[in-house]
């Protein structure tokens, strides 16, 4: 099967990677003027006006990105089969019809507040805050990623430096977490409605960047994992989706699980299972895509991912560590660029542990991970 990719970036490279042993060739449509997909065929459409020569080179259509035009979506959609469908762009590009799905379905967020205007932040701060004056965190409804357009305000005087510094005409106020730690679930639903889950995996942000995720993890009940599948599994349904699905939540000091945002694609925080489970995350969402029987989740050893963001650091040396596997994009160094990631796979957590440290101590930047069972 010829598969298209709307965006040519790693995780388009990674899916095409995944996807050659089982026959499919790949063809991206790059949107950016900066592809760095360095596999298959790429067109490059900065104009929208080569649709056609993409969509004739494939039987159906996946993506890497959901910060696309519906509209192109939407086209896309029209003309060939298109995994997950637009209903699932629509939603996740947007965070405030993110969490009103996520509250439809019963699945528990932090409290928050829509707003247009300086004035109503400040509002929303005092409100949200509270008494005890909780911070909050305001983010840009649409295009945000790796942290970028959001601003967390102590106080509701901040507002005005708030609303000038994140630009956006329309932002989601919501409530600090003060949470134990951040972890994702990553669930994949064939066509047939066919669902398999992945281990939880427990994830550390440094300057709003992903840097570390782990999985699995010693001390997620299965009480835990089983709520996590729950809320995941009832998103799937509700889009109808087919493919990788992620969902980020936050673990509160009680135990509960809060829905922080989701992502209609394969997703960082689920680059362990490459190395660390018997299907990854890139060759089950092209399983899913293509109508065939999805492959097990099940973990292969333990994992830890560590983003190699900005400085490359010495490769040789972190591939001297037993259990490493590199997977680099093909990109030149720039400050808080993703340029690749070490998966480092163990058989104990104590192993796991001593990698992470080696590994660590050769990556420039690299903040130290305090994960919460240690
Ligand atoms: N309500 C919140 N409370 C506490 N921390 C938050 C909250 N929302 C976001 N964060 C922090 O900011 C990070 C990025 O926010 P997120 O909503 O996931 O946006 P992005 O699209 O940039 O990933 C989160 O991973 C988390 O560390
Ligand atoms: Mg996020």
């Amino acid at each position: 099967m010829r598969i298209g990719i709307l965006g040519a970036g790693q995780l388009g490279q990674m899916m095409a990677l995944a996807g050659y042993p089982l026959g499919n060739r790949f063809v991206f449509l790059d949107t950016s003027g900066s592809p760095s997909a360095d596999i298959g065929t790429v067109v490059m459409d900065q104009a929208e006006q080569s649709l056609d020569q993409f969509l004739q080179q494939v039987d159906c259509v996946t993506y890497e990105f959901e910060h696309l035009p519906l509209s192109l979506v939407k086209a896309v959609e029209a003309r060939k089969p298109l995994y997950p469908g637009s209903e699932a762009i629509r939603v996740c590009q947007n965070r405030a019809e993110e969490k009103a799905l996520f509250t439809r379905l019963g699945i528990p967020v932090a409290d928050y507040r829509l707003v247009s205007s300086a004035e109503e932040l400040a509002a929303a701060a005092a409100e949200l805050g509270g008494a005890q004056q909780i911070p909050v965190v305001a983010k840009s409804l649409t295009e945000g990623y790796d942290g970028k357009g959001q601003a967390v305000l102590r106080t509701p005087a901040e507002a005005v430096d708030a609303w000038n510094k994140i630009g956006h005409p329309e932002l989601i106020v919501e409530s600090f977490v003060d949470f134990v730690r951040e972890v994702s679930m990553i669930a994949v639903r064939g066509r047939d409605a066919q669902v398999v889950f992945y281990p939880i995996a427990e994830n550390h942000h440094s300057e709003g960047i992903l840097r570390y995720s782990m999985a699995p993890l010693p001390d997620v009940s299965e009480q835990l994992q089983t709520v996590a599948e729950g809320y995941i599994h009832q998103l799937l349904d509700a889009l109808d989706y087919v493919g990788v699905l992620t969902l980020e939540l936050f673990q509160t000091r009680d135990g509960r699980l809060l829905a922080n945002e989701m992502a209609p694609r394969v997703h960082n925080s689920g680059h362990w299972t490459q190395n660390g489970a018997v299907t990854s995350q890139f060759e089950n969402h092209l399983r899913a895509v293509q109508g065939v029987p999805l492959g097990s989740t099940a973990p292969r050893g333990l994992t830890c991912m560590i983003n190699i963001i900005g400085e490359h650091g010495d490769l040789s040396a972190l591939l001297e560590i037993e259990g490493a596997h590199l997977h680099l994009y093909g990109k030149e160094e720039r400050a808080g660029r993703k340029l690749g990631h070490v998966n480092l796979v163990a058989d104990s957590y104590e192993e796991l542990l001593a990698s992470v440290e080696r590994a660590r101590a050769l990556l420039p930047g690299a903040p130290e991970a305090q994960f919460s069972f240690i």
